[in-house]
């Protein structure tokens, strides 16, 4: 970006984002944009791919980004979840908040036979009705062009599961949330709980204010978490704003900014002690669509009520 278009580079309040946020998602740009892309045979892939069109015009350094933080992304989220579960008796309740059009690691969860129910969740109603759409339709009628099976056969390493299956047989309910009022944004999921395992990818810094909201955020899946139960959260590092994926790019959505060591110590502060922090470092910061220092994850068990 140049010096002349940042110049007319918008910088939206938090509300205001917000209020436009719904508007232009996009599911199927989404999901090719950032899932489809990992399906290249090569980083820079000049291999056809079926499952990758992004929406944007990326640079093949670009690219490489995306493929290497989603590839790392699937790898560490599956890591975690076989851990997490290995460890938890059934019948295991599991939350997913933020869900977006991006069900893999729920479906991933969906096919191991302790689990018994999964709760999604989203503020944007067309993601929500992306979801129910993929869990009512029969597999011959699944909508859009986003080939669930593919992804997960080639993604997840296991061709002999249907874990489009599992999911529409256990995820129960597709609920709204909305984390940037939090006295009443989260009383769906809230009540369906309490949860073994709380769930959230690339969502709470952009669905919160604040690090206070975002630490009252962490407060509150405590409450709803039994003891001994997991807290599995990805994120944005150091990050302050982003692009829309579609849409107009030349406006800024704010992002809270969370560092490692604020978030290990909110978690303590909150009820629980952190079992692992991994990061991923990328270019981000010299990209004209996000200023993030890269990617972060935190599996943390709940050893108390706050
Ligand atoms: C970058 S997408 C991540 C989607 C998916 N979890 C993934 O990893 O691909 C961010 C998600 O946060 C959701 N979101 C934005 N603001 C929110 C809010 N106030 N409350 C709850 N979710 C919100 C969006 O609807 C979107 O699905």
């Amino acid at each position: 970006m140049t010096d002349v278009d940042k110049q007319h580079v918008t910088t939206k309040s938090f509300t205001e984002s917000q209020a436009n946020y719904g508007e232009i998602f996009d599911q199927e740009g989404y999901l090719q944009q950032y899932y489809g892309a990992m399906l290249s045979k090569t980083i820079t892939g000049s291999i056809k791919n079926p499952l990758f069109e992004p929406s944007r015009e990326f640079d093949d350094h670009q690219k490489e980004d995306i493929i290497r933080c989603v590839r790392f992304k699937i790898r560490n989220l599956k890591f975690y979840i076989e851990h997490i579960l290995q460890d938890m008796q059934a019948p295991v309740k599991v939350l997913d908040i933020g869900t977006g059009p991006f069900c893999g690691n729920v479906m991933y969860i969906s096919a191991f036979e302790k689990v018994e129910s999964i709760i999604c969740s989203d503020y944007v109603e067309s993601n929500r009705n992306y979801l129910k759409d993929l869990i009512s339709a029969t597999t011959s009628e699944q909508k859009g062009r986003f080939n669930w099976p593919q992804f997960m056969s080639i993604v997840y390493g296991d061709k002999s599961t249907n874990f489009v299956e599992t999911f529409r047989e256990k995820c129960r309910k597709v609920s709204h949330v909305d984390l940037s009022c939090l006295s009443e944004g989260l009383s769906d999921v809230e009540s369906s709980g309490p949860y073994n395992i709380i769930t959230s990818e690339w969502t709470f810094s952009e669905g919160t204010k604040d690090l206070t909201e975002y630490e009252e955020l962490l407060k509150r899946c405590n409450n709803m978490l039994t003891v001994g139960g997991a807290l599995l959260v990805e994120d944005v590092l150091e990050e302050t704003f982003s692009t829309p994926e579609f849409g107009e790019i030349d406006i800024k959505y704010p992002s809270v900014w969370i560092s490692e060591p604020w978030i290990r110590d909110a978690m303590v502060r909150q009820g629980f002690v952190v079992e692992q922090i991994n990061l991923f470092y990328n270019n981000e910061r010299n990209s004209p669509h996000f200023d993030g220092l890269g990617e972060i994850f935190v599996w943390a068990t709940k050893i108390k009520n706050v």
